[in-house]
């Protein structure tokens, strides 16, 4: 059985103030069991979040870091290395935004995804389609070619140690879901990609789904087969909303 996990991610939201409330607000939720739950703070916060939420079971991650995976000189990046030093379990690699803000492409993934291994982090992969894509009928090639450049470059045992997250660009930020079928079959075809390699990993795998998950959707979302839980933007900075969410993955 995989277990579910629920990952927040605050983006580019926060400030020491700010964060010290989410902190309490966190603290103080009744969490279920079975659920792997984390929160990505920006990396200025990381610190303040891991001592601030010590003894309480939910990871910290980050939510981008660098394409080498030691300290060195490297202006303005972070490296695998130091996010393990400062608590990091896991670390995000390729959020659309940093695709298509950031122009970060397939190789430079793959290296970022290899660095946080190296150093024992958790990356969780984020993989999907625009809505032009999507309309022209290529959301599964797309998704499959995000996956298989990680496949090509480090095999598909890379993901025995790693999260995938589908997150249709269209679905972030903007309040339309996928619906649960939506999301099933593309998670369904990910499951299927990493199977025709090896079954074992793709069992294993969690496959989170991102895109305006909110306390109200994510029961029926997390219900579907494929789906092992969810990866949240805005709803995962009210912290009774992120309980809320984290309380339908343990259903
Ligand atoms: P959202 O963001 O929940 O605000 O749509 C999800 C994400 O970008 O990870």
């Amino acid at each position: 059985m995989r277990r579910t996990m629920v990952a927040g991610n605050w983006k580019m939201h926060g400030t020491r103030a700010s964060v010290a409330e989410l902190i309490n607000g966190l603290r103080h939720l009744a969490l279920p069991g079975g659920v792997d739950i984390a929160v990505f703070p920006p990396c200025l916060h990381i610190t303040q979040v891991v001592d601030g939420l010590k003894g309480k079971s939910i990871q910290v991650g980050a939510q981008n870091s660098a394409v080498e995976a030691m300290q060195g000189a490297l202006t303005g990046e972070i490296s695998s290395s130091q996010l393990v030093d400062a608590g990091c379990s896991y670390v995000l690699v390729g959020h659309s935004e940093r695709r298509q803000m950031m122009g970060e492409r397939d190789g430079t993934l793959n290296r970022k995804f290899a660095a946080a291994q190296a150093c024992g982090l958790i990356p969780v992969l984020c993989i999907g389609e625009t809505l032009e894509q999507r309309e022209s009928g290529k959301t599964l090639e797309v998704v499959s070619r995000q996956l298989g450049s990680i496949i090509e470059e480090l095999g598909v045992g890379a993901f025995a140690k790693a999260v995938i997250a589908y997150e249709p660009v269209w679905a972030i930020g903007t309040g339309l879901t996928a619906t649960p079928q939506q999301a099933q079959d593309v998670h369904a075809a990910i499951r299927a990609q990493l199977a025709a390699e090896n079954s074992e990993v793709a069992q294993g795998v969690r496959l989170l789904y991102g895109g305006s998950v909110k306390a109200a959707n994510a029961v029926e979302l997390f219900g579907m087969p494929d789906i092992d839980g969810g990866l949240i933007g805005g709803a995962s900075l009210n912290a009774d909303e992120f309980g809320a969410i984290c309380r339908a993955a343990g259903n």
